[in-house]
């Protein structure tokens, strides 16, 4: 970990843009916009950096990811729709060599047959499932956890 202020960026996959206006009986009706003020001021208390991407594009997600090698201490990901199909967001994953944690505003266990399938859960530290917004506060919580017992060895 660089310095004494872990940097945690989060990854948001398509359709997350449009969070709030989307499936509100599914995701809820905050924001993206929303969730990261509650994030940004949650990790402002704890003395960390967050940092926060969407794209709707898989290989934007990928580029971003494989830069947070360099530059992040952990990531929290919600790989939205991509979550079940990406190979290559799951390889990313394992390049940048962080501790991650998968989120997940619904529960996909609860849901169809598809959602079941996640290409990335056995390359992350775990799994936050089912919480809406607030699981992105959790998992802040959770990462900074991480970090502090690993004491600094931020590679997976
Ligand atoms: C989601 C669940 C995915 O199955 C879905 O495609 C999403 C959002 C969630 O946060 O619950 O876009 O990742």
């Amino acid at each position: 970990m660089s310095g004494t202020s872990p940097r945690i960026l989060f990854v948001d996959g398509p359709n997350l843009n449009v969070l709030g206006k989307r499936e509100p009986s599914v995701y809820g009706s905050q924001s993206l916009s929303d969730i990261r003020k509650a994030v940004s001021a949650a990790a402002r208390k704890e003395g960390a950096t967050a940092s926060f991407f969407q794209s709707n594009h898989e290989g934007e997600i990928v580029e971003r990811i494989q830069k947070a090698r360099e530059e992040a201490d952990g990531i929290v990901i919600n790989p939205a729709g991509y979550t079940h199909t990406s190979v290559a967001i799951r390889d990313a994953l394992l390049y940048c060599g962080l501790p991650a944690i998968e989120l997940h505003l619904s529960n996909p266990a609860k849901r169809e047959e598809f959602r079941k399938v996640s290409l990335v859960e056995d390359v992350v530290v775990g799994r936050i499932c089912g919480i809406g917004g607030y699981g992105y506060v959790l998992a802040l919580h959770a990462l900074l956890h991480i970090l502090k017992e690993r004491g600094g060895r931020a590679r997976r």
